[in-house]
């Protein structure tokens, strides 16, 4: 019996408990209306709001967001900084909607690259959600899985040279003890937007195991509609981890 035949395999019910999303697409957004690529950012905004109370009225516990990466220095220095203003008044002017929906949000990757304005409102941000537990915010800006791969590791080795650590006692749960996002769930599902099938450095360590989902809508078009599709998607979606369909029944039955 396959996933499409099992009525439990379906149901709406079976909900990702974290979901990360790379945000692709702005720039062509913007392009096909003979816009700036800024624009098309503007509008990437728009539909972060939308999604956020998305995952708030379906139940889902962590949502991540790919807004920045650390490749995306490499832009043309007018779309980097006009990314960075965007950033820091959009966090000004959300924090009080984040509130009132409950919402808790986070920032992940490094931050030493920021200025001290955005700095301080990213952190004001944090701590002015942090006992919020409706959903778990967590924005990407700066991020690179690289990067959280390598900055865990140096943290193992720190522990390591000052003998609070041996060798024989890094094992995989202690270096995902030491990436960022260690508090979550791995991400149950992917999605990214804007036609490209790849990771392009997102979270390599945690995305091991997730469903991956792959849609050519470019982001500001991504509304609630569709990220119910590809809620229904991976309902379908039979995660084995490895082991056989026929175990999995067995387990579901016991
Ligand atoms: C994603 O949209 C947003 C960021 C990377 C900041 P893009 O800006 O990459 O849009 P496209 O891929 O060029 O259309
Ligand atoms: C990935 O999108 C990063 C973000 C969405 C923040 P890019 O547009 O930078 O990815 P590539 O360069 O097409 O792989
Ligand atoms: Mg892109």
């Amino acid at each position: 019996m396959s996933a499409a035949d099992d009525p439990s395999a379906s149901s709406p019910t079976r909900l990702p408990s974290h979901v990360a999303i790379i945000m692709d697409g702005n720039g062509r957004w913007a392009r096909r209306r003979l816009m700036p690529r800024f624009v098309g950012h503007k509008a990437g905004v728009e539909a972060v709001r939308n999604i956020v109370v998305a995952c708030r009225e379906r139940g889902i516990g962590a949502l991540t967001l790919f807004a920045f990466s650390s490749e995306n220095w490499q832009r043309p220095e007018e779309e980097v900084g006009l990314l960075m203003d965007l950033f820091s008044a959009a966090l000004e002017r959300e924090v009080g909607e984040l509130q009132h929906n409950n919402v808790r949000v986070c920032f992940i990757g490094d931050r030493s690259a920021f200025g001290p304005g955005l700095t301080a409102r990213i952190e004001r941000a944090e701590r002015a959600t942090a006992a919020n537990d409706g959903l778990l915010l967590s924005i990407a800006a700066n991020y690179g899985g690289r990067w959280d791969i390598t900055q865990a590791v140096k943290a193992l080795c720190g522990q390591v040279q000052r003998g609070e650590l041996g060798v024989a006692d890094i094992d995989e749960r202690r270096l995902a003890g030491a990436l960022e996002l260690a508090n979550l769930p791995e991400p149950d599902l992917f999605i990214r937007t804007g036609g490209e099938q790849r990771i392009s450095n997102f979270l390599l360590w945690q995305l091991a195991y997730t469903e991956l989902y792959f849609t050519a809508t470019l982001w500001p078009d991504f509304d609630r509609q569709a990220f119910d599709q590809a809620l229904g998607w991976y309902a379908q979606r039979e995660r084995r981890f490895g082991r056989t369909s026929e175990q999995l029944r067995q387990l579901n039955s016991a």
